[in-house]
């Protein structure tokens, strides 16, 4: 198990989400080109990850851990993390279950990878946190054999569901992709938060655009604002973590804090 995302790529989606590319990086966080292309390239320089960090609103010391970072969250009996093919990547699904009542969160990539690790048979629902390819690849093969699907727009229009003793809460993550929507989970040990790729273990999924990048800030921030402090996230790639642990060690806390 690793992060999703290493320094490089958080590095290059600060850049993106803002519209800096080298050049104007360079000029903001005055190094050079060179410096900031080695950076992107893999060489770790604290000198120059520090300057790029000031200019990027990143958080210096968390991008300097990263390569050691590997958050442990308790996560309770019940959640299961389901590792999904994506290419030369791995999407996650989560199916979280209590008293004999499970729930399915995204589906993958392909279209039946989620019929082989998933039994759709006593499955109250399957719910989407965003339309992205590689989340609801198998959406229509979990319908198929009877399963509710339940998307992010009627997530979010309904509210808040129950399941067994499961109390879902659908909330606004819009940003990385409109819409998205993120599901806070009641019901078992701790609270769980399944962000889709609004977050992950160090990290964040990527923003085509400044203004979606400012808006993928406020909606987490907004839904953190709720949540419980133990609360365990559990991120559409990568591993689990939590919130406590993302404000200590994510570079991009300081968009959510
Ligand atoms: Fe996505």
């Amino acid at each position: 198990m690793s992060l999703e995302d290493d320094f490089t790529d958080v590095i290059a989606k600060a850049m993106r989400g803002l519209g800096m590319d080298v050049q104007a990086l360079s000029t903001e966080a005055g190094i050079p080109v060179g410096e900031i292309e080695a950076l992107l390239g893999g060489k770790m320089s604290g000198a120059a990850a520090g300057a790029i960090c000031a200019a990027l609103s990143l958080d210096a010391d968390a991008l300097a851990a990263l390569p050691r970072y590997l958050p442990q969250p308790p996560v309770p009996p019940g959640v299961r993390r389901i590792e999904l093919p994506f290419g030369k990547w791995i999407v996650n699904a989560w199916e979280v279950g209590r008293g004999g009542v499970r729930i399915l969160f995204d589906a993958g990539c392909g279209e039946r990878d989620i019929l082989e690790k998933v039994s759709p048979h006593g499955l109250a629902a399957l719910l989407i946190t965003h339309a992205h390819p590689d989340h609801i690849g198998g959406r229509d093969a979990v319908a198929a054999q009877g399963v509710r699907v339940i998307s992010e727009t009627e997530a979010l229009a309904a509210g808040r569901f129950s399941f067994g003793a499961l109390e879902v809460k659908a909330v606004d993550l819009s940003g990385h992709c409109i819409p998205a929507t993120g599901y806070f989970i009641n019901g078992l040990e701790s609270q769980l938060f399944v962000p889709g790729d609004a977050i992950f273990a160090g990290s964040m999924g990527g923003c085509k655009t400044r203004e979606t990048y400012e808006l993928a800030a406020r909606t987490l921030r907004a839904a953190f604002a709720e949540a419980h402090p133990d609360c365990v996230l559990l991120p559409g790639h990568g591993p689990a973590t939590t919130i406590a642990e993302e404000l200590a060690s994510n570079p991009f806390n300081r968009r959510f804090a």
